[in-house]
């Protein structure tokens, strides 16, 4: 695996091989890579013919300086792993390398941008847009790869990816849990242990909420989600939304569409790490 830090060097190696018809899976990442990213590198290596792994915390999508100062980093573990993965490219540029000038653009996709982390983080989806673009332009990826815990940021990346017309087909990768349930996340590296088992308490409540829904109203299940999680000291539960799974609105009735997911964020632990997890009701 070749490191690469330039997106000159990028094009060096890349241009030949598409223009033989190779096809180029993308794993863009943050890195402080973990399971749930080895997933999407693994899947990106079995359906392309190169894969292209870029490591890069993203300054633009970050609202908070302190989120972004605290952000999990591990370089040197990252190109490890991603060795073991044989991934074929790490991209690890710096931020000059990315932004050169100042990013103004401005990327607007509502509802689909506005509503929960749209609402919370403002400038989070806008800053995704700018990175994403510029590694799909740099890369000109044939498939790129997004964890599906992630969910509105997937949706926001393929209204984006349809309106600049950017030939590039976007490839949802299933959530990972470790075996008791808690989802993937980079920010997990910042929970101490009693943290981590405060923080189960997520994925276990929305699968119970599973169970729970078949006899009761998406405002009860709402309900059901928000309390159980509040309940617990050192919990706060941010917002809880079912919302149709293409459009990202709010549901009322389980009958209002054939994909419904509940979309949830969780502050955990004293200094609060912010957790986000999902579950699908339907589709
Ligand atoms: O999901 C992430 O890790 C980031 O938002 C992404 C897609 C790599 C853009 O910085």
């Amino acid at each position: 695996m070749e490191v690469i830090s330039t997106k000159k060097r990028l094009a060096e190696v890349l241009d030949p091989l598409r223009k033989e018809g190779k096809t180029i899976g993308l794993v863009p990442t943050m890195g402080a890579l973990h399971a749930g990213h080895a997933s999407l590198v693994k899947r990106s290596v079995a359906e392309n013919d190169v894969t292209v792994v870029s490591v890069f915390v993203n300054p633009t999508q970050f609202n908070d300086k302190k989120d972004l100062e605290n952000y999990p980093r591990d370089v040197e573990a990252d190109e490890k792993l991603l060795s073991a993965l044989n991934a074929t490219y790490a991209f690890i540029p710096s931020v000059e390398e990315m932004y050169p000038e100042k990013d103004t653009r401005v990327f607007s996709y509502p509802p689909i941008d506005t509503v929960m982390e749209g609402a919370r983080r403002p400038g989070h989806f806008n800053g995704v847009c700018q990175i994403v673009s510029k590694l799909f332009y740099a890369v000109q990826p044939t498939r790129a790869y997004f964890g599906e815990k992630d969910f509105q940021q997937i949706a926001v990346v393929k209204a984006m990816v349809k309106d600049l017309g950017i030939p590039v087909q976007i490839v949802p990768c299933p959530i990972v849990r470790q075996s008791d349930g808690l989802a993937l996340s980079s920010r997990n590296a910042l929970l101490s242990d009693d943290e981590r088992k405060l923080a189960l308490n997520i994925s276990q409540t929305l699968i119970k909420s599973l169970t729970y829904a078949k006899d009761h109203t998406v405002s009860e299940t709402h309900d059901f989600v928000v309390n159980t999680l509040n309940a617990i000291d050192g919990l706060e539960v941010q917002y809880y939304e079912i919302v149709d799974g293409n459009s990202l609105q709010d549901v009322s009735s389980w009958d209002d569409s054939d994909y419904i997911v509940g979309c949830i964020t969780v502050f955990c632990g004293h200094i609060p790490v912010r957790l986000i997890d999902n579950i699908k009701y339907k589709g």
